[in-house]
């Protein structure tokens, strides 16, 4: 691919954001950026350092001395760093799921991310998910989509997920996570999680894995 790109995906936790984008990106030699992994990387710091990120009163002051890096290699890993440790595990627990909202509703750290995430994509060809890259952080993306899936596959694939991690972990629990997440997603005033008029839908509840994949790889050959 010649010229410079921007794919620009987005949709609810668990639709298959990232594992997809992984693939694509290895098997396209696209540089893959993981924002969600970001806002949790913020969380998990200020759990870490305060335990209740609920006390922390201006958390981009804060942020200033910390060095967010993110490193994808060609066999289609992505690992996130917090200065310089590998969080890339401690950033997917469900704990840090459950207070993130707390940042990323924060107007400041948005900004702060979105400035980030805009560096790191300016110099090489990008495939980036999250919630709204489509809408907020690449409006003008050469390729928008829209991954979506059904409640119940959605939380399959979180609880298999987990389990791929030797964690076991109760079903319930996580399909009420994921539909309190998304509620949170959807409504919030700042950035919400909606569809931007010009992103391809895809419903991927019916679709194996690798359907997705070559669906978006013909997809992005067309641009
Ligand atoms: O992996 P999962 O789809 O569950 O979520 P994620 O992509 O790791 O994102 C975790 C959370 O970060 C989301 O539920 C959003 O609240 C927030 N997020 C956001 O606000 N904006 C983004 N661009 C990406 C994530």
């Amino acid at each position: 691919m010649n010229k410079r790109i921007v794919i620009a995906v987005d949709g609810p936790a668990g639709s298959g954001k990232s594992s997809v984008c992984k693939r694509v990106a290895a098997d396209l030699g696209l540089q893959y950026i993981d924002s969600g992994a970001i806002y949790r990387a913020i969380t998990w710091f200020f759990m870490d350092k305060y335990g209740d990120p609920d006390k922390v009163e201006n958390p981009v002051l804060s942020l200033r001395d910390v060095t967010f890096s993110q490193v994808f290699d060609s066999s289609g890993k992505s690992r996130t760093f917090v200065n310089d440790k590998d969080v890339s595990l401690l950033i997917r627990e469900e704990s840090v799921a459950k207070n993130i909202s707390i940042f990323s509703e924060n107007s400041e750290v948005r900004d702060f991310v979105n400035a980030m995430l805009r560096s790191w994509a300016s110099k090489e060809s990008i495939i980036m998910d999250g919630r709204d890259i489509g809408t907020v952080v690449f409006p003008d993306a050469d390729l928008k989509i829209y991954l979506d899936a059904s409640v119940d596959v959605r939380t399959e694939r979180r609880v298999k997920e987990y389990s791929d991690l030797g964690k076991n972990v109760d079903e319930n629990y996580i399909r009420n996570q994921i539909i309190q997440r998304d509620d949170k997603d959807k409504s919030r005033q700042l950035a919400p999680l909606v569809k931007a008029w010009d992103a391809v839908y895809i419903d991927t509840s019916q679709l194996s894995f690798e359907e997705v994949v070559e669906k978006i790889k013909e997809l992005i050959k067309r641009l």
